[in-house]
């Protein structure tokens, strides 16, 4: 892998104490090109603007996607990514979907050591705070015939980020607008499953709400997804998330989460479907414990009102109940405090 350095890091100006999400860039970036059918060398420079041609395959028909994960600093100083091997796979899984080439998976982790390893003093270190890492690959061919690009560019950029919500969550039951719909691209994470959610959330804010709870596109009866995250109700002492399917996100954070919740024995754990008036009426009878959403931004985001047909249904969010036991264990892993039984931690040496 070619290493370019940055010969004036922007650290200085860098706020790593109080970072917008997604806002703030560091220093480098990997970018690596797709042309007759091989990937060439990968490089990491520093990070800076990409020239395209207003002809680029994927601003026409969107071949474009990506991935999310982040590294931190650990309790003993060490610095870890959590589960990258997930998000290698993960790409992989749209890449073939989307119709464009996968990334060798072993390119993929030493980019992302190479580039957390190069910009470490990017990576905050308050409590939830950490380095987010973003990797993406678009159609980079210069033509607008209506046929799968020939060039991709796949490219790694960083970003110091602290937690996604701040404050309360409140979400809305979806019933007109649909996330995915079975056969679809629903599982991936193509550009167009975030920008086709864009209207439908923007009118839920419009009535108060931080995000939606997208429900399925033929009778919107079940519950799928939360905005950019899983979703986990707790009813009766048993942890209920929707199973996994073509048209939901096999989220890194969902897995962790079922795993040391089965490991443990917190909860009771079911995978399956779940109706929206089986939570509406768990909330009635005060049988609705918890909701929380779960991602890589959101980590653990506990989820305080659930309106649904203009009624809005006020759920606990107790600091010490599930939510917050069940994030206080993922992070006790992330930060070291905990043994890592699942080596889901990538130390970068
Ligand atoms: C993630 O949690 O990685 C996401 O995909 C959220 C992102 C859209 C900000």
């Amino acid at each position: 892998m070619k290493i370019t350095r940055t010969t004036s890091s922007r650290i200085g100006e860098a706020n790593l104490k109080n970072p917008t999400f997604g806002t703030q860039f560091s220093d480098h970036m990997l970018i690596c090109k797709y042309r007759k059918g091989a990937w060439e060398q990968p490089e990491i420079k520093p990070f800076g603007p990409i020239s395209v041609t207003p002809a680029l395959h994927t601003l026409h028909y969107g071949q474009a996607l990506f991935e999310g994960q982040k590294a931190y600093y650990m309790k003993d100083g060490r610095i870890g990514i959590f589960r990258p091997d997930m998000n290698a796979k993960r790409l992989n899984h749209s890449a073939r979907r989307m119709f464009m080439p996968e990334f060798p998976e072993e390119w993929f982790l030493e980019g992302l050591k190479e580039l957390v390893n190069l910009d470490r003093q990017w990576i905050p270190q308050n409590e939830g705070h950490a380095l987010y890492l973003r990797p993406f690959m678009f159609g980079s061919s210069e033509f607008v015939a209506a046929r799968p690009s020939e060039e991709y560019t796949m490219c790694i950029i960083t970003s110091p980020v602290g937690p996604y919500y701040a404050g309360e969550v409140k979400v809305k039951v979806e019933e007109t607008y649909t996330r995915s719909a079975a056969g679809g691209v629903g599982s991936t994470k193509c550009a167009g499953n975030y920008g086709g959610a864009f209207f439908a959330t923007d009118q839920a804010r419009k009535e108060g709400y931080t995000q939606v709870i997208w429900t399925d596109h033929k009778n919107h009866e079940l519950v799928e997804e939360s905005g950019t995250m899983n979703v986990a109700f707790v009813i009766d002492d048993t942890l209920i998330t929707p199973p996994l399917s073509d048209r939901i996100l096999a989220g890194i954070t969902r897995d962790s989460i079922l795993t040391l919740v089965r490991d443990t024995g917190i909860l009771k754990v079911e995978e399956r479907p779940i109706k929206v008036q089986e939570v509406v009426e768990a909330a009635r009878e005060g049988r609705l414990q918890e909701t929380f959403g779960m991602g890589t931004a959101a980590v653990v985001s506990q989820i305080c009102t659930i309106g649904f047909r203009g009624e809005d249904f006020e759920i606990p969010v107790p600091s010490d109940g599930y939510a917050m036991k069940i994030k206080q264990e993922l992070g006790a892993i992330r930060s070291g405090i905990k043994e890592d039984p699942y080596n889901w931690m990538a130390i970068i040496d």
